[in-house]
């Protein structure tokens, strides 16, 4: 049995883009961060080292963590954050997963920089025919300026969305962005041949649709389960989200050989995001020697792919959801659960929150903004909730989160000010029994909300078993659910002013964070814990804390 030792050494780097050069938190000196590659069934140490004056910590995203909840590494929840000068060794096992996941810094908006690919080879072969090569497609954004500074003066003033200056594919702006010719991923493919796209969305704050030009994407997998494979032109990809589509070079190119692949957001109003557009290239292989950035033509903006949706395409990203599907082979079986033991409607919603004191409130009407699970605002509790539960020390305040929204709401309109928008901050869990089929009914709302929220889950996967707009209704919603081979996955989009419902089977013994992945949402309080206890078995519950867990 292999075990991967790596280390981890969170620095400074000064890292030029757009124009300017800037010291950018990284891992190792590399932006993105490296790329883990292990096989099904392997064992992972890797032992982070903060060479840094600011707290870190990282984050396995979609790695399951069974009984390692240690190692899963969201601060405050399954551990206090690693201090400048110290270190702390994640140890943990890929198991019954295969496929694309990302690893992040899960500590303020560091993500913004330290994050990487995390691949999962498969212990049998690919249940499609095998590509040619792989392509990592990494999206992330680029701010100039220090993005801590960024999330401060966010949380000062409650105002936002803080726009990042670049959307970046493997780091790279692209020559739509100010002086960023020269860092344009172009990635050489071979005419005729299949590829296998691993495309991972690490943004912090934005759902992207990507394409390339001329050709169709096959998708095969999405958050590393495979799916009944569909083809499409475009994909819609959520921050947190991975998906994997196979390309066939099979287009006959222009004498520079070259085609575009592009991100661009997908928000439903224009005003203040951000529309610009990252690109990079495939360029097919050809006797021609010129350097790679001199093909790109003067004028790149003609480059779009036609194929791109544009910002607003609801459209679009219902119908691409309607056609994702569990693989669901008896080598791959769907588990969706047929009943439930509990169900849970939780609205994830933005809120406009009285101005806390000591604040200075410029969001709206003298408001602050906020976003909240059930008018429950989350703040991260100290020391983790990880550390608590292990030490049977959780009260019963923090128990009870509500399995239900406080009041009746409409959430598709009504106005804002005369129903409650308040908020209470506070720190409350939802506690299950190990082994529960969970439903958990993820309720948005269209107030003052554009974008869908990527609820993600840890320690678990999940089926969504169905979505839709409006209210969620009770009686006759899930009628329609998908109990037959709905896809699995660790992060679900949840419309903007409509509903998802996910259901899995809670066994992994442990404390979880639930939240979006909007970063600025979750540092607003749109984030719940979770706790599932011991079962009866001894190989069904946590194990014990390692010697080296950071101390708060
Ligand atoms: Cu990818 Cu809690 O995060």
């Amino acid at each position: 049995q292999t075990t991967h030792r790596l280390q981890f050494n969170v620095e400074w780097k000064n890292v030029s883009r757009l124009c300017s050069s800037k010291p950018l938190l990284t891992v190792n000196g590399q932006f993105p961060g490296p790329t883990i590659a292990v096989h099904e069934g392997d064992n992972v140490e890797v032992k982070v080292v903060n060479r840094v004056d600011s707290n870190t910590t990282i984050h396995w995203h979609g790695i399951k963590q069974f009984r390692t909840g240690w190692a899963d590494g969201p601060a405050y929840i399954t551990q206090c954050p690693i201090q400048g000068g110290k270190s702390y060794t994640y140890k943990f096992k890929v198991e019954g997963q295969r496929g694309t996941l990302l690893w992040h810094a899960h500590y303020g908006w560091q993500r913004a920089s330290v994050y990487g690919a995390f691949i999962i080879y498969p212990r049998l072969p690919y249940p499609f025919s095998a590509p040619k090569a792989e392509i990592p497609i990494i999206f992330g954004e680029w701010w100039n300026g220090d993005v801590d500074t960024v999330e401060k003066e966010m949380m000062k003033y409650g105002a936002g969305p803080n726009l990042s200056d670049a959307y970046t594919i493997n780091g790279f702006p692209g020559p739509l962005y100010p002086c960023s010719k020269k860092d344009t991923f172009i990635q050489t493919v071979e005419p005729g041949k299949t590829y296998l796209l691993r495309i991972i969305n690490a943004a912090l704050n934005d759902e992207l649709f990507f394409s390339v030009a001329n050709h169709t994407l096959t998708v095969v997998e999405v958050d590393a389960v495979y799916t009944k494979p569909f083809t499409t032109t475009a994909i819609m990809i959520a921050p947190g989200q991975t998906t994997n589509v196979l390309l066939t070079a099979d287009q006959v190119p222009d004498s520079s050989g070259m085609f575009a692949m592009a991100a661009r957001p997908y928000v439903t109003a224009i005003f203040p995001f951000d529309n610009t557009t990252t690109i990079g290239f495939l360029r097919y292989k050809q006797a021609r020697k010129t350097g790679n950035t001199k093909l790109i033509p003067k004028d790149p903006s003609s480059l779009i792919p036609g194929n791109l949706p544009e910002m607003k395409d609801t459209e679009f990203v219902t119908a691409f959801a309607n056609k994702l599907r569990s693989l669901g082979t008896p080598q791959y079986p769907c588990n969706v659960p047929k009943t439930f033991d509990k169900r849970v409607l939780t609205i994830v919603s933005l809120n406009l929150q009285d101005c806390p004191k000591n604040q200075i409130c410029t969001g709206y009407v003298g408001k602050s903004f906020f976003a909240s699970m059930n008018n429950q605002s989350f703040v991260r509790p100290s020391p983790s909730i990880l550390e608590s539960h292990y030490n049977k020390q959780i009260t019963s305040d923090l128990s009870g989160f509500p399995e239900k929204p406080p009041k009746p709401f409409d959430y598709t309109g009504g106005n804002p000010f005369t129903q409650n928008m308040n908020t209470a901050f506070g720190s409350k869990f939802l506690v299950v029994p190990y082994g529960t089929n969970l439903e958990l009914i993820l309720q948005g709302t269209s107030f003052l909300n554009t974008e869908n929220h990527p609820i993600h889950v840890h320690g678990h996967n999940f089926y969504i078993v169905g979505r839709g707009f409006g209210n969620f209704n009770h009686s006759k919603d899930p009628l329609n659910y998908n109990l037959v081979d709905p896809p699995e996955r660790n992060t679900v989009a949840v419309p903007t002013g409509g509903w998802a419902a996910i259901r899995f089977k809670a066994d992994n013994p442990g404390a979880w964070f639930i939240h979006c992945h909007l970063e600025e949402h979750t540092s607003w309080g749109l984030a719940m814990g979770f706790i599932v206890k011991n079962g009866p078995g001894p190989s069904q519950c946590l194990l014990p804390p390692p010697e080296d867990l950071p101390l708060c």
